[in-house]
């Protein structure tokens, strides 16, 4: 996160300096340099069409009934699907398996560095810390690597072994194609077509535009040129909101959207890890769970394991050498978040307005967001208590006490909310509703 944020920022700026970047063109939609490592492509590489086939094929899972799509939905920004209101899903041979985590989306997924103790901070002025990676702890350092945690969980798509995985790639319709990729004997070695498989749904992810469109009316506002030349403007709400984002919230501390370091930019994330001190979500089974699990914390980026992709199983973390990053978690992008059902890593939280109202009055009247029991409240109730001394207690806008005014009024938290609205992909200008709410 940034410290002393208030300072730095500078709304202006940083509109500016993105701008400033110029434009490159795609299929005659003009796309921002900050995608500059995707290749302007209309036609996907053979790796990345076997990708696509990948993706979808529901063979690919025990059940034969799910498949990345099935919680990556394309309809949602690879989120889950706008149907589904579970904070966390079900998985398994006979998807009757609870996950633990709320599924993120994939957009925007391929300017992630790999996971680092000490991470350069985007920002470029930020002490280094931990920061990258894939998943919400970061146990994965590249979208390929990603790809054995899911094949191969027992409460996601349930494979029983990478040869399994590679058994069904060979039965396919796209196993010409798989071979057209990665070479006509690929199947002969296990290990080799399983690593080729992760590299296939990484080549998806990062050539098909629908995973970083930057087409969000924030795009279209901030590099004019991205919308043919016809400026677009944010409504005076939506302005005001962009503001409290970047002064009164503070948001812009960990949900970074300016330039980065060797550019690109306006990701909304810095991947640093951070502690917000998380409610608990009861409706996860995992915490409800008291006979079989008493005592299971999600603690993240402490407790993480890196999946091993040539063996298939999960080895330790290199972990910072400090209990201190329990139930750190990894700052999320906030580009597509409005369309989601759930949030944060719990999915404790149920709608936008909720997170950032927790955000404002998580110090200030914390008996809002966490139980009272015998009339104490329960602070930080989803860590046990000797960690409860590693939550974020300093960033605003936390860090007031009880009863005191929080940093948002109830208007700021309204135009926040219609700030965020504009990070959604697939603005088209006079097409696209308009929030009535976000008007004025
Ligand atoms: C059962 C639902 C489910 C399925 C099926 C699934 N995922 Fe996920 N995905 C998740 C969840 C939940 C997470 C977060 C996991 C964590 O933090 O431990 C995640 C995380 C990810 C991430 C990391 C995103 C980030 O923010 O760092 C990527 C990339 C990803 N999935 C890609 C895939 C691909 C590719 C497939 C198919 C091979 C797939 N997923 C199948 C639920 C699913
Ligand atoms: C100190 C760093 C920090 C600050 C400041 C911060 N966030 Fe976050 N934000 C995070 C982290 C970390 C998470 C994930 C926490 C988790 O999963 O438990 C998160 C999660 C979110 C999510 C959920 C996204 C998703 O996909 O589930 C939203 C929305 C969000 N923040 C909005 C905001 C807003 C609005 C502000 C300003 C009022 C803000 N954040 C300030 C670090 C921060």
């Amino acid at each position: 996160m940034l410290e002393n944020s208030q300072a730095l920022r500078d709304p202006v700026r940083v509109k500016r300096s993105l701008f400033a970047v110029g434009i490159c063109i795609l299929g005659g939609l003009a796309a921002p340099t900050h995608a500059q490592s995707i290749t302007p492509v209309t036609t996907l590489s053979p790796q990345a069409q076997v990708g696509q086939q990948l993706f979808f094929d529901t063979n690919l899972s025990a059940s034969k009934q799910m498949s990345c799509a099935t919680c990556h939905d394309p309809n949602n920004h690879y989120a889950q699907p706008t149907t589904n209101t579970n904070p966390v899903q079900f998985g398994g041979p006979s998807l009757t398996a609870p996950g633990f985590r709320a599924v993120p989306t994939l957009t925007y997924k391929q300017y992630t560095p790999p996971y680092s103790d000490s991470a350069t901070n985007p920002d470029g002025v930020s002490t280094n810390s931990p920061g990258g990676g894939f998943t919400w702890d970061g146990r994965a350092d590249t979208q390929a690597q990603q790809v054995a945690i899911p094949l191969l969980s027992s409460f996601e798509m349930a494979n029983t072994s990478q040869a399994a995985v590679v058994a069904v790639v060979q039965n396919a319709s796209y196993a010409a194609l798989f071979q057209a990729a990665y070479g006509t004997d690929v199947f002969s070695n296990t290990q080799t077509a399983f690593t080729d498989v992760g590299l296939a749904l990484q080549a998806y992810q990062q050539e098909d535009p629908s995973f970083n469109a930057f087409t969000s009316k924030y795009d279209y506002w901030s590099t004019v040129a991205l919308s043919n030349g016809k400026p677009v403007n944010l409504t005076a709400a939506e302005t005001r909101g962009y503001t409290v984002f970047n002064y009164t919230g503070n948001c812009f501390a960990c949900h970074y959207n300016g330039p980065i370091t060797g550019g690109g930019g306006a990701l909304f994330t810095d991947f640093t890890y951070e502690n917000p001190g998380t409610p608990r979500n009861s409706k996860i089974p995992a915490n409800a769970t008291k006979i079989l699990l008493p005592t299971y914390y999600d603690l993240g980026l402490c407790t993480a394991v890196n999946p091993d992709p040539i063996n298939a199983y999960l080895i330790p973390h290199v972990l910072p050498g400090s209990a201190s990053l329990c139930g750190s978690f990894k700052t999320p992008t906030l580009r597509n978040t409005a369309t989601r059902n759930v949030f944060f890593h719990n999915g404790v939280f149920t709608s936008l307005a909720q997170v950032i109202d927790f955000y404002n009055t998580r110090d200030t009247n914390p008996g809002k967001w966490y139980p009272t029991v015998n009339g104490v409240v329960q602070k930080y109730n989803d860590l046990p208590t000797a960690m409860k001394i590693y939550v974020d207690t300093t960033d605003v806008p936390f860090g007031l006490s009880p009863g005191a005014t929080p940093f948002m009024t109830a208007q700021n938290e309204a135009d926040l909310l219609c700030f965020l609205e504009t990070l959604t992909d697939g603005y088209v200008a006079g097409v696209t509703p308009q929030d009535p709410n976000c008007v004025n």
